[in-house]
């Protein structure tokens, strides 16, 4: 069977997709691929942590934040381990799809070693993105040794702007940049890295944090602005409290953790404030901010209107809630058969489903979800 149709099989032969499509009127309003066709943006450009980490880390010499094993990927066509923290597809291949591509674009480090393929690869766009990455350099670098921060993303993103602006020229590369998306998943490692390596941390020292995390992202953000993006796609920080890891770390796994999901939400107002000081000071800036926070949130206050029967424990781990050691073949780890009931696929990350339902959300969700315009009015405004 050809690659493609297997891929679409995957996602669509199984009676829930249309369950999915079905029951997701209350999420997001009116994605119907029949009423109009989405415009499609020049590239994508994807930059991030796990949730967008399509195999980046794979070819990081000694990282600890890897997922290129199995069961990782079982549902991933040819059950193929990938690198993606997912049983199959994840919110960046998910995200694309909606816009017409396959799947995400290849991890730049993947582009890198296949030279004869590297120039019409980065023409259709390039992820960045590294699990256990975040907005500080120093984030996850303790726990995983080695992991791409955002601001050596946007460095190599800055190669790739000289090597499209090589084959195109100037003016070409600066207008399919500003017809581009630039999708951007990150900050659940640095908020993560504040609460394990400073537990006793002072609320005013945890307020410093805080600011600086925004000025640096804010940094981040207009270093992308000058080598030329224009859309940006924002997604928050979701629950972090509430994952199967911090659920069988604390006391009473029947309740999210508050400290955690108090700093996702301060960490939302934050980059919405951020963003809206970036777009009046930048010429032609647009974006729009997905609140990951309330999306899962709405999912487990009614796990059944979409469709999932477990929104505490992971598909794949070990321990209490399988929660307490990552999805690895080597500990012989527990999976679960019913991977489309689950909200969590290992001990921190969604599984296939709810990154789809998460990536319809952005793609067409109203702005309880994703303010102040949702994915495909960004990626459809005209300039
Ligand atoms: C891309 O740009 C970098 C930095 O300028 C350069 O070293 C590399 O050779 C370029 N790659 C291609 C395929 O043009
Ligand atoms: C944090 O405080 C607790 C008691 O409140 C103490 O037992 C612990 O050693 C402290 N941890 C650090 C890293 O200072
Ligand atoms: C866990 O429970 C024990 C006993 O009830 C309590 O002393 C301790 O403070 C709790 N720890 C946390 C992190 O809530
Ligand atoms: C979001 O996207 C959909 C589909 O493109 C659009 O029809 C809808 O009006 C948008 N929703 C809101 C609340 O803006």
């Amino acid at each position: 069977m050809a690659k493609a149709a297997a891929d679409d099989l995957l996602l669509c032969a199984s009676s829930f997709c249309f369950l999915v499509l079905f029951l997701l009127g209350d999420l997001s309003a009116n994605v119907n691929a029949d009423d109009e066709v989405a415009p499609k943006p020049a590239a994508i450009f994807i930059f991030g942590d796990s949730t967008m980490d399509v195999g980046t880390n794979n070819w990081l010499p000694a990282s600890r934040s890897r997922a290129d094993f199995s069961p990782n990927g079982i549902d991933f066509p040819y059950s193929v381990p990938t690198g993606r923290f997912s049983n199959g597809l994840n919110s960046a291949d998910h995200i694309a799809r909606l816009f017409g591509y396959q799947r995400s674009p290849q991890p730049f480090l993947y582009s890198l070693k296949h030279q004869s393929t590297f120039k019409t690869a980065i023409l259709q766009g390039v992820n960045f993105a590294s699990a256990g990455s975040g907005i500080f350099k120093q984030t996850g670098k303790k726990k995983f040794r080695n992991v791409l921060p955002l601001g050596d993303q946007v460095k190599q993103f800055a190669t790739v702007q000289g090597n499209i602006t090589g084959l195109i020229g100037p003016g070409a590369t600066d207008l399919m940049f500003s017809r581009s998306l630039f999708v951007i998943s990150i900050g659940s490692n640095d908020l993560l890295d504040l609460v394990e390596l400073f537990p006793n941390i002072s609320t005013s020292a945890t307020v410093a944090y805080l600011d600086n995390l925004k000025l640096t992202y804010h940094n981040h953000l207009k270093d992308l602005y000058n080598l030329g993006a224009r859309k940006f796609g924002i997604i928050s920080v979701p629950p972090i409290g509430c994952c199967p890891a911090a659920r069988a770390a604390s006391n009473d796994s029947s309740v999210c953790v508050n400290g955690l999901n108090k700093l996702a939400q301060a960490f939302f107002q934050q980059t919405q404030d951020l963003l809206h000081t970036l777009s009046s000071e930048l010429k032609g800036m647009k974006y729009s901010l997905g609140n990951a926070y309330e999306m899962t949130m709405s999912i487990l206050e009614d796990p059944l209107a979409f469709g999932l029967k477990d929104t505490q424990s992971a598909c794949c781990g070990a321990g209490p809630l399988n929660g307490k050691s990552p999805c690895l073949f080597l500990i012989n780890p527990n999976l679960c058969p019913n991977r489309h009931e689950f909200l969590f696929w290992d001990l921190f990350h969604p599984t296939e489903l709810a990154s789809e339902l998460a990536a319809l959300t952005l793609y067409g969700g109203g702005t309880r979800y994703v303010t102040p315009i949702n994915f495909s009015q960004l990626v459809a405004f005209d300039d």
